[in-house]
């Protein structure tokens, strides 16, 4: 062991302290950067994560919100272009985490595959999730009707979203995006748009307009996050290759038609005008969506709606070995055992 000097103890209690003010409330090793507030939105957690039965709800004043139905598309509805983003999956995070669908105000919750918690193998050359990814509120991809580009309806989800600035993020985290352009997948033959966003605060943020000024910047990037969208989900062993319908980027204009488009299909899933799809849609702020508005801010209601009071973080899951490996492509599918036994 080595002795410590007046210096070391410095940078010791420095390090303690810098700890201490980057994790915010939950007191011991949740093995996650939780945090209970951002811009006047507050979060209540409950469970261990990587869990089934880890749950993260959104409040606004102390009342519960919906991720999905209640933060604004646009923060200013005359700039377009810039629009909220939902943090699901933090950058260099494995972990599937989603919106739910059904329950009483979205919370985010681990999706499962097969009765267990979901994760992304690692696709040689790419680790976990590249970049921040998540959903953009106040959108649905309808399975009511075809989407023109593509042809196929949509996935039941919000529209996703992929971050491409370097702050890591964290799970639940509400972002203010410019929208560069967006990949359209063809995910199961449902689309599934992709749109690529930088955070707005980025340093490169000023100077991106389109997915083609990256380019000029980041050369090589737009290609390796298409291809990594193509590739994510061939270890699965039951999926190939996801197509990419147009096979490139569409540009900003489009994808705002997308946005507008998206932002009209929620407008009346709300309004109570189409099949729902077992969406959950009780929302608290639309007050002209009579049908879906709620109002769940006493503890009663609170209750009825399933949102617990106060958070309570358990030590979070371990994650499976298999998620800490390689595997690697050729010819579109995964080499078997590593190449090991031929
Ligand atoms: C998608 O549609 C094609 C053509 O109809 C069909 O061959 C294929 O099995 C479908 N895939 C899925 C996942 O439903
Ligand atoms: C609101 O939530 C309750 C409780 O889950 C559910 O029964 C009801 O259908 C929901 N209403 C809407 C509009 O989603
Ligand atoms: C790769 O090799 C390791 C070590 O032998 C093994 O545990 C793992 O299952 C292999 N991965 C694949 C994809 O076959």
């Amino acid at each position: 062991m080595t002795s410590i000097t007046p210096r070391t103890l410095v940078s010791l209690l420095l390090a303690g302290l810098m700890v201490q003010t980057a994790t915010a409330a939950p007191k011991g090793n949740t093995g996650a950067n939780t945090k209970t507030e951002n811009d006047g939105w507050t979060y209540v957690e409950v469970g261990a994560r990587n869990t089934e039965n880890w749950r993260i709800w959104l409040e606004k004043d102390g009342c519960p919100a919906s991720f999905w139905h209640d933060v604004p598309l646009y923060p200013d509805e005359s700039n377009k272009q810039i629009i909220n983003f939902i943090v699901e999956i933090p950058r260099l995070t494995n972990g599937k985490i989603e919106t739910s669908r059904d329950e009483p105000f979205n919370p985010i919750f681990h999706d499962t595959r097969k009765g267990a918690p979901r994760f992304v193998e690692n696709v040689w050359p790419h680790v976990s999730y590249p970049f921040l990814y998540g959903s953009v509120p106040q959108t649905w991809e309808s399975p009511n009707f075809e989407h023109p580009f593509t042809g196929f309806e949509g996935d039941n989800d919000p529209i996703d979203l992929f971050d491409i600035g370097q702050d890591p993020g964290f799970v639940g985290q509400i972002k203010q995006v410019k929208v560069l352009g967006g990949l359209a997948l063809n995910d199961g033959n449902e689309t599934d748009w992709k749109l690529i966003g930088i955070d707005i605060k980025d340093p490169l943020a000023p100077l991106l307009n389109t997915y083609q000024d990256v380019e000029k910047y980041r050369p090589g990037v737009i290609q390796a996050y298409r291809d990594w969208f193509t590739y994510y989900k061939l270890a699965r062993g039951d999926e190939g290759l996801i197509p990419i319908v147009g096979e490139w980027y569409q540009d900003v204009p489009f994808i705002q038609d997308v946005l507008e488009r998206g932002h009209g299909y929620w407008h009346d899933l709300i309004e109570g005008k189409v099949d729902a799809n077992e969406i959950n849609y009780n929302q608290t702020t639309t007050m002209s969506a009579e049908k879906s508005l709620v109002n769940a801010c006493d503890n009663n209601k609170r209750k009825a709606f399933g949102v617990p009071k106060k958070s309570k973080v358990e030590i979070a899951a371990k994650v499976p070995e298999r998620y800490s490996q390689w595997f690697f492509v050729e010819d579109g599918q995964i080499i078997p055992n590593n190449g090991t036994d031929v």
